[in-house]
């Protein structure tokens, strides 16, 4: 794709994401050829530390988090050399005049003045001051004096309720079009969770019955084997309701769930996606207490930053309802969880048992057989399991996979989820991007589950295991 030169101004510079996720993939696309001839990358960040002392800091983080990147190489130093900073208080406005000055001096890189990739890496509550300054500073997307054009690509979280996500939209929205808006979910990177489209839609034999009349129940498991990994005050804050639900597990249920685009356009497979949230069944007290149960794994009261008394969940088990044509009925059970027996991001699609089932007790053939299953990591995998006659004399079925395995199919192609979103964003392909609409109606699913079980304790459960008993 053609993408013209640009400076890339990155806010959270330091911060861990930057360094251990978006320099190492900002340098890669680089040494792949997939940025354009003429780039800068414009770090901003409280600390004092000069054009130099940046420098130092990525080589060091490429070293630490990145060990199979040559930072003695030609093209590391070029990339080293396209590096730049600017020290900046990011809540008055000083700063962010000679962050205009800084962009306007060019360093001789043609184009890259005019053309600005705007990536907030910094905490939600960072976000209004950041695109408010940029507004004074003459840097808005709407500015203007603006020439060439200007994006801006904003974290996770976004808001941390439907309210907050309002307001932060509204502030948003007064600076940037919506055109111009990347909200990035990096699970939407991924590649086996962009071939969900490509799957069901580019296949005749599945979509037929992708529907309540022969699907039993979809399930989503975000499991993760490790804990909070020391982000106790982000986690008191947030909870895996905000952290995981809203955003990554919300984005495969649609995905699944969605239908068919009328074309391949972003707003086209955004829209369906929307009618998707629009469509997911509220919850109320009473719903919530039958179809959510929340955990929280032993010890992590003892984590750092967490109170001793902390009623955050760092689990989920709910069942979900999408009440439209397609989906009446058909539950989506959503599982996700810290600390949980193995880390495992997979959809199961069961579909319901045939209407005699000879070979077995009634039902029995949906917990061994007859699912589509579609794992996302660890394995990238698509699998259909089915039932299949035991070699010998008796009627007696067995499970077996017929299962696709982007390893053995594909060769490797080292594409993280940060290099695919970076390239669309860059080159303005907004699909994988969650819009206004659906970032607003996602969070009011989950505020109907925080409200319906405001001040309810979650269940304890053991580290390692899945979940507590009472889940499902
Ligand atoms: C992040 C969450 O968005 O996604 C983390 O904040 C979580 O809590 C992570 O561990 C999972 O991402 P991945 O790609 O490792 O599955």
């Amino acid at each position: 794709r053609e993408i013209s030169n640009f400076t890339l101004v990155l806010f959270g510079a330091n911060g861990d994401l930057a360094l251990r996720k978006l320099f190492p993939s900002m340098y890669e696309l680089a040494r792949w050829g997939q940025m354009p001839d003429k780039y800068r990358i414009i770090g901003v960040g409280r600390s004092d530390i000069g054009h130099d002392g940046f420098r130092e800091l990525v080589r060091e983080a490429m070293v630490a988090h990145a060990p199979h990147i040559d930072t003695g190489s030609g093209h590391f130093s070029d990339f080293i050399q396209s590096l730049f900073y600017v020290q900046v208080d990011l809540t008055t406005v000083e700063g962010y005049h000679r962050l205009r000055e800084e962009i306007r001096t060019g360093h001789g890189r043609e184009g890259t003045c005019s053309n600005l990739l705007f990536y907030l890496s910094t905490p939600p509550s960072l976000a209004p001051f950041i695109v408010r300054f940029l507004d004074e500073a003459g840097l808005g997307g709407k500015s203007p004096s603006c020439q060439g054009w200007r994006k801006i690509i904003i974290e996770k979280p976004y808001g941390h309720d439907l309210q907050s996500a309002r307001e932060l939209n509204v502030i948003v929205g007064e600076v940037f079009h919506e055109e111009q808006i990347y909200r990035i979910d990096h699970y939407l990177g991924k590649e086996p969770v962009q071939n969900i489209l490509v799957f069901r839609f580019s296949n005749g034999m599945f979509e037929p019955l992708w529907n309540r009349h022969y699907i039993d129940n979809v399930s989503i498991t975000i499991a993760e084997d490790f804990g909070i990994r020391g982000r106790g005050s982000f986690y008191e804050e947030a909870g895996l309701l905000r952290d995981i639900i809203q955003n990554h597990g919300l984005q495969l249920l649609a995905s699944v769930a969605m239908e068919p685009p009328v074309d391949l356009s972003a707003d086209a497979v955004r829209d369906e996606k929307e009618k998707v949230f629009r469509s997911l069944r509220r919850f109320t007290v009473e719903s919530a207490r039958e179809h959510v149960v929340l955990g929280q794994y032993d010890g992590y009261r003892q984590e750092n930053n967490v109170a001793s008394d902390s009623l955050v969940e760092t689990f989920a088990s709910i069942r979900f309802f999408i009440d439209n044509w397609r989906w009446k009925g058909v539950p989506f059970y959503m599982k996700a969880g810290k600390n949980l027996a193995r880390s495992l991001t997979e959809i199961v699609i069961t579909f319901s048992c045939p209407p005699q089932n000879f070979f077995g007790p009634p039902e029995s053939c949906s917990y061994t057989a007859n699912q589509i299953v579609i794992q996302i990591q660890p394995e990238q995998t698509i699998a259909i399991r089915f039932g299949t006659k035991r070699p010998g004399e008796a009627l007696v079925t067995d499970p077996v996979f017929m299962k696709f395995d982007y390893r053995a199919s594909f060769e490797k192609e080292g594409m993280t989820p940060y290099h695919r979103l970076l390239v669309d964003a860059m080159a303005g392909d907004q699909m994988h991007f969650i819009r206004q609409d659906s970032v607003e109606s996602s969070w009011s699913v989950i505020d109907s589950i925080k409200s319906s079980l405001q001040g309810s304790v979650p269940q304890p459960y053991a580290v390692h295991s899945w979940g507590p008993e009472t889940g499902f």
